[in-house]
């Protein structure tokens, strides 16, 4: 297994990412970025809302990794859409990670028509200043977060430049088929968060005996799993020896009949949240 992906825009992502949801500002925050990448991940997914940015940006220098070695995804919260207000929110995100450019910057959320009547024009209204900040060279590549087909696709017909992302709650029992169907047909690479359904998954008993076969835990099943399927997880921890364990998912291969037994999977928890239901 390939241990990058290639973007539509020709750069390379690492294939698995480190999530950084919930992981806590100050010294255990700092401390799991940089065992993260003392053990090899060289992706890091942030995002402002998260509040701890300035913590991810401290493990970064902390761990001595050389900048263009790593690849550093961001997102713009629900409450900066639009054009002047996503400038401003960019650059307080640099400042916070204390570096100069990012890899990634998505749009965290999509403006839905549950919400406003111009959801359609604050999405690209969003998206032409992220089109800006990339033409200067401060994003490396474009992408979105939690958009599903319907709100992808009035972007999509706007946009300069195309999205090259899209992330999505994604792990067994909750595999988001029509939206990753829809990404795969427009050269949108598909990126996993929750990708051990918030740990709800692990104690699944057929998950179990798979994992067993492999000599693998379930969490490397599910990160494994989600490779295979060509979606990057993003599988987040905040203690060491499992950060480390998430990581260690390359030397074995998921047969073709063990990944579609996982593929057919009923759900079996995570999150689950719809974009065109929340209230945030
Ligand atoms: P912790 O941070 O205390 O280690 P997801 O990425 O699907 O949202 O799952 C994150 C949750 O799964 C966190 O609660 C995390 O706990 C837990 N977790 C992460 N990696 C593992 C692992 N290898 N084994 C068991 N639990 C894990």
């Amino acid at each position: 297994m390939q241990k990058y992906f290639k973007l539509n825009n020709d750069i390379k992502i690492p294939s698995v990412g480190f999530g950084t949801w919930q992981t806590p500002d100050g010294e255990t925050g700092i401390n799991a970025i940089k065992v993260a990448i003392e053990n090899g991940y060289k992706h890091i997914d942030a995002a402002a809302i998260y509040a701890n940015e300035k913590s991810v940006g401290t493990g970064i220098k902390l761990s001595g990794i050389a900048r263009e070695d790593l690849f550093v995804t961001s997102k713009l919260w629900n409450t900066e859409r639009g054009y002047e207000t996503t400038l401003k929110a960019f650059e307080k995100t640099l400042q916070d990670l204390q570096l100069d450019y990012l890899d990634l910057y998505l749009i965290h959320w999509p403006a839905t028509a549950y919400q406003f009547s111009d959801w359609k024009e604050i999405n690209a209204a969003t998206w032409s200043a992220m089109e800006k900040l990339y033409s200067e060279g401060k994003i490396r590549a474009l992408g979105l977060s939690i958009f599903l087909p319907h709100h992808l696709e009035p972007l999509i017909e706007n946009a300069k430049i195309k999205p090259s992302v899209n992330q999505i709650e994604y792990h067994p029992g909750f595999m988001q088929n029509d939206c990753v169907k829809f990404c795969n047909d427009n050269n949108i690479q598909v990126e996993g968060w929750s990708p051990l359904g918030r740990g709800e998954v692990l104690n699944n008993e057929i998950l179990k005996e798979i994992a067993l076969k492999y000599n693998k835990s379930v969490a490397q099943l599910c990160i494994r799993w989600a490779l295979q399927n060509k979606v990057i997880p993003l599988p987040k921890s905040i203690t060491p020896n499992r950060i480390k364990e998430n990581f260690d998912v390359y030397d074995f291969e998921i047969s073709e009949s063990d990944r579609i037994l996982i593929n057919q999977m009923d759900n079996l928890g995570g999150s689950g949240l719809n974009p065109d239901s929340i209230d945030f």
